[in-house]
């Protein structure tokens, strides 16, 4: 998350994520499923900018919504507006504020936009209210509004994160990383795919993963790559089996899905190849294409 002051407005860059290891371990009684799950944050970001107003009303603006985010909502049900409302519940604010989401990570695509938005949305108005909630009281607010939101509270681009996928433990990444991310015209609902999933008797362990995460060996992360909820998803949308059918035609270290999809990425050896394979990707078309790398 980057933060400038532009005059009497905080203006804030907020990324997206990929998960490299996903594995769900079960369907929890309050009806959510326990996870283990890696995510790096990427450079490619959502803008929100906070600027005062007199009146003490929060509102939320959207900007030329580009293709795959026109049905979002500027109402009290975006999870920017929830977050806003209960932080200034939460310190006793009074101020309002006027925000502007400028979007480009896309809906239902598995990167994690209106989480990120939201832990941008927290961070943000506690410092342009001077509201002075500590990080831990920022992180309770996170968890009770959704499961990813935590993550992007994070100054690693790095996490394993469990439970509902809100416990983090930030760790070390030992060399950046370069990806091309193909998104399919269709999204894909997060309760939809956890739906579809089934318990299978085995789980897998991400310690491998994690340690080559840690050392930089780009080679065996690309091998370690796993996520439980792709086969539910390529189940549910032939969109998704198609993003993987035509990723595996190049040269990448390892391919998969990201989240609850529909977004799919292949990891390069270097942002040079990442390049090279994502114009031949977008030359090819349909999907939207984008080359990104780790990035807080
Ligand atoms: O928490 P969040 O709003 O991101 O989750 C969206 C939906 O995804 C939940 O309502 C639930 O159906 C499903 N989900 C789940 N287990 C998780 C996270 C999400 O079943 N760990």
């Amino acid at each position: 998350m980057r933060f400038r002051c532009q005059g009497p407005s905080l203006v804030v860059d907020t990324p997206a994520k990929l998960n490299l290891f996903l594995d769900v371990r079960g369907k929890r009684p309050d009806g959510y499923h326990e996870l283990e799950t890696l995510m790096v944050s990427i450079g490619l970001f959502d803008t929100l900018r906070f600027s005062p107003r007199s009146d003490g009303r929060v509102s939320l603006e959207t900007q030329s919504l580009p293709a795959g985010t026109e049905s979002l909502s500027s109402g009290p049900d975006n999870l920017i507006v929830r977050a806003a409302l209960l932080l200034a519940e939460e310190a006793g604010c009074k101020a309002g504020v006027t925000m502007t989401l400028q979007k480009r990570i896309p809906l239902q695509s598995g990167m994690g936009g209106g989480s990120s938005d939201a832990a941008a949305t927290l961070v943000g108005l506690n410092r342009f209210w001077r509201s002075g909630l500590s990080m831990d009281a920022l992180h309770r607010l996170a968890s009770r509004l959704g499961s990813d939101i935590n993550f992007f509270l994070g100054s690693s681009p790095l996490a394993v994160c469990r439970g509902r996928g809100e416990q983090i433990e930030q760790t070390r990444l030992g060399t950046p990383l370069h990806f091309v991310l193909a998104k399919p015209a269709s999204g894909l609902s997060t309760a939809d795919v956890f739906r579809t999933w089934r318990a299978s008797s085995s789980t897998q362990d991400p310690a491998q993963l994690l340690t080559s995460l840690r050392t930089g060996r780009v080679h065996a992360i690309g091998k370690q790559l796993h996520n439980a909820l792709q086969t539910p998803a390529a189940e549910l949308s032939s969109d998704v089996r198609d993003a993987l059918q035509r990723l595996r035609r190049h040269p990448f270290l390892g391919t998969a899905m990201t989240g609850s999809g529909s977004t799919c990425f292949g990891l390069c050896a270097s942002r040079a190849q990442a390049r090279s394979i994502g114009g031949a990707l977008r030359a090819a078309g349909p999907m939207r294409i984008w080359v990104a790398s780790t990035s807080v």
